[in-house]
Order: structure tokens, then C-alpha cells, then sequence
């Protein structure tokens, strides 16, 4: 079979690798890929935005099946495209995307379904948003309705910085037309898990739950950036909120997307934090999360392949999605500066042993050479029997691997370990 790939990022490397396990697999195009990715897929230079390109591309090939992986194309109905050229492909249909495409859309799912979840307001003028804040209670986050890279949502300590947020999103259009409509959210407290799910609109089976380290720095610290590491499974995801999230979560987000005529074929993701009132969704995506799925795939002992076309065809109940007991964690290895600003193209040397552990996000191929193009360059994932197993090795990795101006944290899952009282 040959395979097309959307994307180009540690998220896209990592479903790549795992696709080549299937030995039907002859060959994967990277639709654009990256220096990294080269290695194990053919890149082609089409962007993930640019559908008639992708459609034009995987016509000519003659492409098996499609995966699509990112955000934007989603929204903007590259599958729909897709599957109207006649490939069949791995991801929502623009219809269902909106589940992350809307905020407005998915809180008022929520709201309508009795989904738990921050209780909100809507607003689409910035003058009765700033009214409201007045006297809305403090802490607040404030978020953009639309796709804004992952910065859309502002967590607000004071009333200054929730009146800023309006004016940042609504007003300077920080975000552009995503920031025509907010949602203003009360502010909640508790442990976050990721849990991506495999459905087919019938069924659906989760994955094994991670932990992301949004802040750049150690200790939480710092801003906010695509993600610093990962480890899974996710000590306070225990089997007792698994049971409560499939029930009042995960089954009648499903069921609440088929009765609005928003059939939810992929991966979704639901964002949760664990509050003293139970589990609540902060946000749902409609792809696999980045760097998620760097600790997700790795412990997947099931075939890859097989699960995403279940997921199309509707065979996801026969269907085995099994993950190994051990756990993963993956460092982020990144440009120093990154979230804001840094210098690229230093050289990256990478053992030909560490290399099956590394999933490289924003590095090209400048003659010949691997050299870093993006602030978070590559993740390095190690798994073992437990957690502090894996950190350490993960860790022990990143030794092995070389190029100037890096940074990564030096604590990730150090919070995990600490819940995990067996391995810590
Ligand atoms: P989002 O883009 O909606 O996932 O939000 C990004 C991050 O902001 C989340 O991972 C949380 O850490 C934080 N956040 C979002 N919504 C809330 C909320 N209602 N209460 C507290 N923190 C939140
Ligand atoms: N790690 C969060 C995301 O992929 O949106």
C-alpha cells in the first residue's frame, strides 16, 4: 500500500514510524514532512493547508489511504476533499472538525448534552465582554473561538489581564478572524490528562492517557509553548476516572456529535482536568495531540494501520486497540529562546542507535546535513517496565544527541513520578 501523510511535525513522525510496522506498507509520503521525517518517508513539498495540491498529488500516485493528521487542514475539509477524489482517509470530516475548530461550537455540545465542563459565556461584541468582566469572577480564562496554533486560550489571575485578553483577541485581532467570537470561562483546578481516543462514529477506545508540559521552564515555569515533553501512562488518570470519563465524557461526546449530524471518524482528543467535582473537558481536538502522541504510539501494541481503518470503515468494535502495561516519556528537545525567539540551522548529529527513538519535529536538510529549522527541533522517547525507567533513559538519550543552542527541561514527568508511588 502507499500511504500519504499530512503534516510535518515529532506527532507526524511518530504516526509515520508506527505505520511502517505494518509490512503491507511499501511506501509514505510526507506531505511536507521535514529533514527528519526524510528518513523514514518520502517528503513531498505540498503544504498541509494547500487540499487541492494534497488531492492532486495522492490522484496522480494512485494513494491507498490518506492520514490526516494536523489541525487546519481538518478545519478546512481536506478529507471530504480527499474522499470525494475516492482515497480513503484516517481523520474527521470538516463537519465533525469543528468540534475543535468552534469553541462556541463545542461548549455549547456540552452545555446542550450535559457534557461536565467550565461554565461559560459567549460574547461577539468586545464591549459587552468588557461589560461582563466588571464584575466576573476572578480567576477567568478567556478563549478564541477559533484556531489560534494552540494560544487561543488566556488564563486570566487578575480582572486587568481578562480585559487585556479581550482586547488582545477581540480588538488587536491577535488571532486574526478566530478571535470574532470568544468564550469566557470560569477558571478551574486539578491535575490535567490528555486522553486521545480512537472512534468510528459507533464505538470508542482510548488510548493509554498522557501528561504534557505546556510551560517552557522547569517547575511549570515560564510560557506556554506547543508542548515540552510527555510521559504516559498518566499517574491520576486511575481506572476509577477512566470508567467516570467514558461515561459521562467520552461516550456522549460521540453520541452527542451523531445526533447533531457531526459524525466523528479519527482520533479525538479530549483535554481534561480533574477537578474536585469531577472530571471536566478543557478542550477537545480532533487529531492526535503533539507531543502526545510521541509516548501514545510508542506503547501501542496493536497494528496502527489496521485501527485507523476501522475507525473508516466502521469496524472499530472488532477491532483489537491494545497498549503495553509499561510507560513512555518523551524530552523535548528544543532551540534555546523557543516559544520566542532562537537561531536556527546548527547541525544535529543523531547515533544511528538513538535514531529509532526520535521523532523530529523542526530540522531540514541543508546539503546533506540534518540542521534545526524550528524551536522545538526533535523528541526523544524511551519506554520501559515504569516510569522512572523511562524518564531515566529518555534522559540518557538526549546525552547521545548533539547540536548547538538546544534546550529542553530537565523535570519532565518528575510530577507524574510523584503521584506514582510504586516507581518513585
Ligand atoms: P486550551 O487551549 O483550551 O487547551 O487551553 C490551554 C491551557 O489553558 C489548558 O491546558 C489549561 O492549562 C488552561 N486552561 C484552559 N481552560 C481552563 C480553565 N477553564 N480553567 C483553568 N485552566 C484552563
Ligand atoms: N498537546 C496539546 C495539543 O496537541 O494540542
Amino acid at each position: 500500500m502507499n500511504l500519504i501523510v499530512i503534516g510535518s511535525g515529532g506527532r507526524e513522525h511518530a504516526v509515520i514510524k508506527k505505520l511502517l510496522e505494518n509490512k503491507d506498507v511499501e511506501k509514505i509520503y510526507a506531505l511536507p514532512g521535514n529533514g527528519g521525517i526524510a528518513a523514514d518517508a518520502e517528503c513531498v513539498p505540498i503544504s498541509a493547508t494547500d487540499i487541492d495540491g494534497i488531492v492532486k498529488f495522492a490522484v496522480e500516485r494512485k494513494i491507498d489511504y490518506a492520514v490526516v493528521t494536523p489541525d487546519d487542514p481538518l478545519v478546512l475539509g481536506c478529507v471530504d476533499a480527499l474522499n470525494e477524489a475516492g482515497i480513503p482517509c484516517f481523520g474527521p470530516e470538516k463537519k465533525a472538525a469543528i468540534i475543535e475548530g468552534s469553541k462556541v461550537f463545542s461548549k455549547n455540545l456540552m452545555k446542550k448534552y450535559g457534557i461536565p465542563t467550565a461554565k461559560y459565556e459567549v460574547f461577539d461584541d468586545a464591549g459587552k465582554a468588557l461589560e461582563y468582566l466588571k464584575t466576573a469572577p476572578i480567576p477567568t480564562v478567556v478563549k478564541a473561538d477559533g484556531l489560534a496554533l494552540g494560544k487561543g486560550a488566556l488564563v486570566c489571575m487578575t480582572r486587568e489581564e481578562a480585559l487585556d485578553a479581550v482586547k488582545t483577541i477581540m480588538v488587536d485581532r491577535k488571532f486574526g478572524a478566530s478571535g470574532n467570537e470568544i468564550v469566557i470561562e470560569e477558571f478551574l483546578t486539578g491535575p490535567e490528562v490528555s486522553v486521545l481516543s480512537f472512534t468510528d462514529g459507533k464505538v470508542v477506545k482510548p488510548m493509554v492517557s498522557s501528561m504534557d508540559h505546556k510551560r517552557a521552564g522547569d517547575g511549570d515555569t515560564g510560557l506556554n509553548t506547543g508542548g515540552m515533553g510527555t510521559i504516559a501512562p498518566n499517574p491520576y488518570y486511575t481506572e476509577e476516572v477512566a470508567k467516570e470519563c467514558m461515561e459521562k465524557i467520552f461516550l456522549p461526546t460521540i453520541d452527542a456529535m451523531n445526533k447533531e449530524g457531526h459524525t466523528f471518524k479519527g482520533c479525538l482528543y479530549f483535554g481534561l482536568m480533574l477537578t474536585p467535582d469531577g472530571a471536566k473537558v478543557i478542550e477537545y481536538n480532533c487529531r492526535f495531540g503533539d507531543p502526545e502522541t510521541q509516548v501514545v504510539l510508542p506503547l501501542l501494541k496493536s497494528d496502527l494501520l489496521t485501527i485507523m481503518q476501522a475507525c473508516t470503515n466502521g469496524t472499530l468494535s472488532e477491532t483489537e486497540v491494545e497498549f503495553s502495561q509499561g510507560s513512555a516519556c518523551c524530552v523535548v528537545m528544543a532551540s534555546k529562546g523557543y516559544p520566542v525567539s532562537y537561531e536556527k540551522g546548527y547541525e544535529i548529529t543523531i547515533p544511528d542507535d538513538v535514531a529509532p527513538n526520535v521523532y523530529v519535529a523542526g530540522a531540514a536538510l541543508k546539503d546533506g546535513k540534518l540542521v534545526t529549522s524550528g524551536g522545538r527541533v526533535l523528541g526523544v522517547t524511551a519506554t520501559a517496565d515504569n516510569l522512572a525507567e523511562a524518564i531515566e533513559k529518555a534522559y540518557g538519550l538526549t546525552e547521545k544527541i548533539h547540536f548547538d543552542n538546544q534546550y529542553m527541561r530537565s523535570d519532565i514527568g518528575r510530577r507524574a513520578l510523584a503521584k506514582t508511588p510504586q516507581s518513585a
